[in-house]
Parts: C-alpha cells; sequence; structure tokens
C-alpha cells in the first residue's frame, strides 16, 4: 500500500505510478532530501516532539540510507513515486516505527521545496566556480594580448582597430554579470521553507530557525504558502543561465567564424574539433556550434518553468513537479558547456599575425586618417570626405591608406605631413585609444587588474 493509501480502497493503475512518478529525475535529490530530514529529526527531539531513542534511529538509519545511496546499492522503483516517499519506506523498513514519526509536522511540498532550495544552492556555487575558472583564463589570456592588434568589427565590417586582449575582456564583462546574476539565485534560494506544511504550517511547535541553521540557510520563508509554492529561485538561475549560454553562443559563434579560412584568425585545438567522413580537409569546429546549440534548450527550460507557474492558484499544485528536469536539465546543460567552452579557449591558438594582417588591410585606420587632418585643421566632415576619397583609391589600387605616397595624400588634402604615417599606424591607433573603458594596452591591462582584484574577492 501506499505510504498515502489510507483512505483509497484501490491501488493506482501502473500507468497512473508511471505517468505521475518523479523517482526517474528526482532520485538525485537524495542527498539534500536526506540532509533535510536529519535537521527536520534533530529538531523535533530538542522540541520534545520525538524522543530520543526514535531520534537517534532516525539519524542512523538515515545515515546508513545515504552511505548505501552514495554506493549505488539502492533502486530506485516507479512505484515509490519520488525520492521523499522512498527515503521514507526504507527507513521504516530498516528501523520500524520510529521511521514513521520522521513525517510529523511536514508535508512533502516543503519538504520538496527544501530539497530543491539545497540543491540550487549547491548548484550556485558549483556554476560559481565554472565561471570563475572561465574568468581566471579570460584575465590571463588578455593579459597576453594586450598589445596584439585586431580588427574590431561593427556589422561584421573591419571598423576600428582594437587588441584581442580587448576584445577577449568584453568577454570577461559578460561573464562577471552572469556571475553576479548566480549570486542573486543562490540569494533567492537562501530562504528555508521547511516548516511550512502542506501549506497553512503545522500545530507542532517546530523551531523554523534551528533547522534552518542546521541545514546552512541563511532565512526562514516568512509565508507558508509562499514557501511551498515559491519557484522563482529556479527561474532566477534558469535565467542566469540562458543569458550565460547567450554570452557563451556569441563567443562560440566567433570561434566557428575565427576559426574559418576566411578569417584564419584561431586554431582550434584538434581535441575539440572533429573530421567530416566523406570530405577529407575538413576540421569542424563542432563543441563551438554545439554550445551555440545547446543555447535553444537552455532558453526552452526557462520559458517551460515559467508557463508552468504562470496559471497556479495556491499553494502547490502537481504541476510544481515539472520544476526538476527543466531547472536539471538546464543547470547540467550550462554547466557542461561552461567546462567545455573553458577548453576550448584554453587549448586555441590566436593566429594574431593575421588578426594584424586583417586589421591593416580593412582600413581600420580610416577614422584615425580623419582625425589626423582634423588635428591639422580641417573639418571633421570634410577629413571624412578626404579619406573616404582616399579609401576608393586604395581599393583601385588594392593597397593600405598608409601604402600611398605623400604626394598621393597631399593631392587629396594639402594637410596631409610625412608624420601622417605615425599617426595612422595600427599600433598608434590603438594607444591613442587611451581613455577608461577603451582598448589602449595600458588600459585593457588596468582592466585585467580590476578584473583580478574583483575575482579575488568572489
Ligand atoms: N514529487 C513531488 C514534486 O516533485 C513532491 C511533492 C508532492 N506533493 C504532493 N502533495 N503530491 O513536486
Amino acid at each position: 500500500m501506499k505510504l498515502w493509501g489510507g483512505r483509497f480502497e484501490k491501488e493506482t493503475s501502473q500507468l497512473m505510478d508511471d505517468f505521475h512518478s518523479s523517482i526517474s529525475f528526482d532520485q538525485r535529490l537524495y542527498a539534500q532530501d536526506i540532509r533535510g530530514s536529519q535537521a527536520h529529526a534533530r529538531m523535533l527531539c530538542r522540541q520534545g516532539i520525538i524522543s530520543q531513542e526514535d531520534e537517534a534511529a532516525i539519524q542512523a538509519g538515515l545515515a546508513a540510507i545515504l552511505a548505501d545511496m552514495e554506493a549505488g546499492k539502492v533502486d530506485f522503483p516507479a512505484s515509490s513515486e519520488d525520492i521523499h516517499m522512498h527515503v521514507e519506506k526504507l527507513l521504516t523498513e530498516r528501523i520500524g516505527d520510529a521511521g514513521k514519526r520522521l513525517h510529523t509536522g511536514r508535508s512533502r511540498n516543503d519538504q520538496v521545496a527544501v530539497d530543491m532550495h539545497l540543491y540550487a544552492m549547491a548548484t550556485c556555487e558549483d556554476t560559481l566556480g565554472l565561471l570563475k575558472e572561465l574568468e581566471e583564463l579570460l584575465l590571463s589570456l588578455a593579459k597576453k594580448h594586450a598589445s596584439d592588434v585586431m580588427p574590431g568589427y561593427t556589422h561584421l565590417q573591419r571598423a576600428q582597430p582594437i587588441t584581442l586582449g580587448h576584445h577577449l575582456m568584453a568577454y570577461f564583462e559578460m561573464f562577471r554579470r552572469d556571475m553576479i546574476r548566480v549570486q542573486h539565485a543562490y540569494d533567492a534560494a537562501d530562504y528555508c521553507p521547511l516548516g511550512s506544511g502542506a501549506l497553512a504550517g503545522t500545530t507542532y511547535p517546530l523551531d523554523r530557525a534551528f533547522t534552518a541553521r542546521e541545514l546552512g540557510f541563511e532565512n526562514v520563508s516568512g509565508n507558508s504558502l509562499d514557501g511551498v509554492s515559491d519557484r522563482d529561485f529556479l527561474l532566477e538561475y534558469l535565467s542566469a543561465a540562458s543569458i550565460g549560454m547567450m554570452h557563451l553562443s556569441r563567443f562560440c559563434e566567433e570561434m566557428v567564424l575565427w576559426s574559418s579560412l576566411e578569417f584564419g584568425f584561431v586554431t582550434l585545438d584538434d581535441g575539440f574539433a572533429t573530421g567530416s567522413s566523406m570530405m577529407p580537409q575538413k576540421k569542424n569546429p563542432d563543441a563551438a556550434e554545439l554550445i551555440r546549440g545547446k543555447t535553444g534548450r537552455v532558453y526552452g527550460d526557462l520559458m517551460g518553468l515559467l508557463t508552468v507557474m504562470k496559471g497556479l492558484p495556491l499553494a502547490y499544485n502537481k504541476d510544481m513537479q515539472e520544476d526538476k528536469e527543466a531547472f536539471f536539465d538546464g543547470r547540467d546543460t550550462w554547466m557542461k558547456c561552461l567546462h567545455v567552452f573553458t577548453e576550448i579557449l584554453r587549448t586555441a591558438t590566436f593566429r594574431t599575425a593575421n588578426m594584424y594582417a586583417s586589421a591593416n588591410a580593412g582600413f581600420a585606420n580610416a577614422t584615425d586618417c580623419a582625425d589626423y587632418l582634423v588635428k591639422k585643421g580641417v573639418p571633421f566632415r570634410d577629413a571624412h570626405g578626404v579619406v573616404g576619397q582616399l579609401v576608393a583609391l586604395c581599393l583601385s589600387k588594392g593597397c593600405a591608406i598608409d601604402e600611398l605616397s605623400l604626394q598621393e595624400l597631399q593631392a587629396l588634402n594639402a594637410a596631409f605631413d610625412a608624420d601622417v604615417y605615425e599617426a595612422i599606424a595600427l599600433k598608434t591607433c590603438v594607444a591613442a585609444r587611451n581613455l577608461i573603458g577603451g582598448p589602449a594596452p595600458e588600459r585593457v591591462l588596468a582592466e585585467v587588474e580590476a578584473g583580478e582584484k574583483w575575482l579575488r574577492e568572489q
């Protein structure tokens, strides 16, 4: 008979067991579930609600079940419905009546909530660790490439010269914001719902603050209805995951572009690429493409859970069981992608000579050339026109601006002087963008230093 079977005359159908059982996926909550029960039992005993002998038997029984689960010695049959009932059933089989006292003053509704809070908090900590590792790598790469010139783009057209270090630090900023978002998701999860009961608390004199402290929570949830039916913390994590995946996906898109023959800006390690069964020359950036592709599924997890929650009346509804696969899939995917991406980046080789050549050939210094004329007294709009004509001339000749002779330059505007070549050299152009947030190597190194300090404090 089911643990809740008292008022039923018939067994649930096999079809129903298969349909509503969540144990195939919520078994991964076993450690949180057992920890929650241990804290609850300790509190029940302190409050005189269960005896010390019962509490001792419960603690020993739960510890043994945990050890067996960790050792892979326990089955998780669909008939047990969910991890909560399974642990209780195993406990009662092992220690008898004391096991039946564990659920005093508790419902599966606050039990599953506390499990998810604990699991989400651990997930946030693990995700922060992965993001931190990626950030450390980005800082070291940015430092190494602080002076390596590459073209910066808008509309995917070569625009102005920047450095590879500057480009990498843009991603450092994105992942830094991701870390802050994950920290917020942690803070949202850091409320202990245990003691909310099924929906309206309980008449037992529970010490909710004690249980919360035992489980490492900073706060106790303030409303029993909300305690059992809040899933915002999962949504906050999934939205952080969606934004984080979007950042990874953009970076991956650049890896895909940059590793093409057309760009030639990066060579991906053989360990993170694959070949073609037909075309012998192919080396495909599959890992980066897959991360780009998996971004959609994390968005799906977020949209799925938002949609599950949108129509639910207070308090718990079984719909909420759907939170688990969405959350588990979202966190597994994001964490795996962070891990894989960090290794793609760690093992990639940046082809800085090609980046330089591309910046040089792409008129990335055209703005600087116009600015040069402005400094010589030419109005900016006129200077813009002159350099536009220069670019047209270069295109017809197949050369860069600084490959034109001084005569050719002066034929278009008399303000050009011999110092123009130094002024529009790519290194000069980059170094001159020396303001907060700019690509000048000095500024990039300052940002790296600030980033290192910030990361140390996390
Ligand atoms: N498996 C359920 C879930 O994940 C546990 C809570 C069940 N509560 C209930 N009243 N049926 O949501």
